[in-house]
């Protein structure tokens, strides 16, 4: 056994995006190409000696041959102990319980998400902090940087060893330890919700189902929903992680969770409905005939926090990234406590959390979490509404209708633009720039313009900035329509188109949401003249 310098040249596009490096399968295994960003990572990180790292994907196309290279260099390069889940497995949550949990010095996550999986979709690894969030800008900035200039990389040429046994073994001087990859998940979960109240329910004939969609949650939702709340097996479906997730997409949103979402409105519907994506961050909160949407979850988790034994203290605060609705502002105004709006991507609340600014987080794109770990967490977004549910002895519809009563409603919908042509998709957004300047006092329909920019942040915690993160046109009554692109694709480019209104009448609560917001669905295309532009006359998916 011996450690190997492989000679190689920089491979061009390794730049971090929303979340982490992802890019077609068929890339990824390309030579030298997770070698490259890999040996980045770890030249990035400086001395590695007497460090623990954590590793693990979603399961996916490519997972366990990643972890084999990943394994061997980072024995090369002299980490000393490398917690790795057993068969490769951890949800991404799990990675940043684990690495905080154990006090490592970061971890690696080997998924693309809710992107498609298999040997023609989508791969994606990215490096998580000892915080367990994700790697702030100038990291992944600096990995990038790196990519660019690196000439050879550190391989050990030592034999495969065995991950699919929890225990200790050694990679040359690294010891490699393969834990299981739902014990620490599920004994801090038991923390922070009320699993005696939440036993009661099921054992009093409550009924739900949770679609994992082939992906990493459904161990973590099997052994914590049917195996310790006493949930009927059954209720976790589609549990056992695919490579390919079933040739499906997971993405636990309406369109994609259809079969879960027919359940729904069945019929036999269960009480409650959920589903979780591909690596176990997402949560898509359904109850009988009826959708939450995920800005309204977070809204609603806010104002009952203290349900939750882990929230009982109360919340300091709660951020949300700029185009999920602003529900959660209204509630955070009657709780008192202050609610930040941070641009795209989780990594922008690790410092509001990590300098107790923020107790929970919520993005619009199905996306709930909080100061537990520094990621987002579908099965923790599913307990808190079980717990919910089990304390209020209340429906889904019933909880989000007192809500909206309580604080009105934001009528909320994303549409999203996929796959066209990355040159047609710049050219809308520039000229969308150029225009803001002017928009100020217009009139648009029955809407006058309060301002119109470019969504720019200072982090107030570390100071950091970031420009250009969505173009926003905000209505005098609070109405706002945001465009930005995708930084999570890997074909083409993708414009999203946020729509959001704002109705304090419950009289108005209860027209279809498409409906509700057809006055600045038409405004948007016409500003952006996205139908001209794009040569799409409708979007790809509306959630
Ligand atoms: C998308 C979501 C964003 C989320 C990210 C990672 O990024 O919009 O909220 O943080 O996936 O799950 P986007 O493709 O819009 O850059
Ligand atoms: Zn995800």
């Amino acid at each position: 056994m011996a450690i190997q310098t492989i000679q190689t040249t920089p491979i061009p596009g390794q730049r971090p995006g929303t979340s982490g490096l992802r890019k077609k399968v068929g890339v990824f295994r390309q030579p030298h190409y997770l070698e490259n960003f890999v040996q980045s990572v770890f030249d990035t990180l400086g001395d590695l000696s007497g460090k623990t790292l954590v590793l693990g994907g979603d399961g996916r196309f490519h997972n366990r041959a990643a972890i084999r290279t990943i394994l061997k260099m980072a024995a090369a390069n002299g980490v000393a102990r490398v917690l790795v889940g057993r068969g490769g497995i951890l949800s991404t949550p799990a990675v940043s319980c684990v690495i905080r949990k154990h006090e490592a010095m970061g971890g690696i996550i080997l998924s693309a998400s809710h992107n498609p999986g298999g040997p023609d979709g989508d791969f994606g690894i990215k490096y998580n902090i000892g915080n367990g969030g994700p790697a702030p800008e100038a990291v992944t900035e600096a990995i990038y940087q790196r990519t660019t200039a690196i000439t050879s990389y550190r391989i050990s040429d030592a034999p495969d060893i065995d991950i699919d046994h929890t225990g200790r073994g050694y990679l040359e001087q690294m010891q490699v330890e393969v834990i299981d990859p739902v014990a620490d998940y599920a004994e801090l979960m038991e923390q922070l919700f009320d699993f005696d109240a939440i036993r009661k329910l099921f054992a009093g004939g409550f009924t739900m189902r949770f679609d994992a969609m082939h992906a990493v949650s459904g161990p973590y939702a099997q052994a914590i929903i049917e195996g310790m709340l006493g949930a009927p097996a059954g209720t976790v479906i589609n549990c056992v992680p695919r490579e390919d997730f079933g040739g499906l997409h997971p993405d636990p949103n309406p369109v994609n969770a259809a079969e879960l979402i027919e359940l729904m409105a069945g019929p036999d519907a269960p009480d409650f409905g959920a589903a979780s994506d591909g690596d176990a961050d997402r949560n898509m909160i359904v109850g009988r005939k009826f959708d939450v949407t995920p800005s309204d979850s977070l809204a609603i988790l806010a104002a009952n926090a203290q349900v939750a034994p882990g929230y009982r203290g109360g919340i300091a605060g709660i951020a949300r990234s700029m185009p999920t609705s602003r529900a959660a502002d209204r509630v955070a105004e009657a709780l008192g406590i202050p609610c930040y709006e941070t641009p795209t991507g989780w990594k922008y609340f690790g410092t509001l959390l990590d300098a107790g600014l923020a107790t929970l987080c919520g993005e619009e794109s199905y996306g709930t979490g909080s100061n537990h770990v520094r990621e987002k967490d579908g099965v923790w977004a599913v307990l808190f509404w079980l717990n919910l549910l089990a304390v209020k002895g209340q429906s889904v519809q019933q909880i989000v209708e007192e809500h909206w009563q309580q604080f009105g409603r934001n009528y909320y919908s994303r549409h999203d633009y996929e796959g066209i042509e990355t040159h047609a998709a710049n050219v809308l957004m520039d000229d969308l720039r150029v225009k803001l300047a002017n928009m100020q006092g217009q009139q648009m329909n029955h809407y006058t313009v309060e301002y119109a920019d470019d969504f720019a942040y200072t982090d107030p915690v570390d100071g950091s900035q970031a420009t250009q993160q969505g173009v926003r046109i905000v209505m005098t009554d609070g109405s706002r329509i945001v465009y930005r692109l995708s930084g999570t694709g890997t074909e083409g480019a993708t414009l999203r188109v946020y729509l959001e209104r704002y109705e304090p009448d419950p009289a108005q609560h209860h027209i279809p949401t498409q409906q509700a917001l057809a006055a600045l669905i038409a405004i948007a295309d016409s500003v952006a003249s996205i139908a001209y532009n794009t040569g799409r006359s409708n979007p790809s998916v509306i959630t």
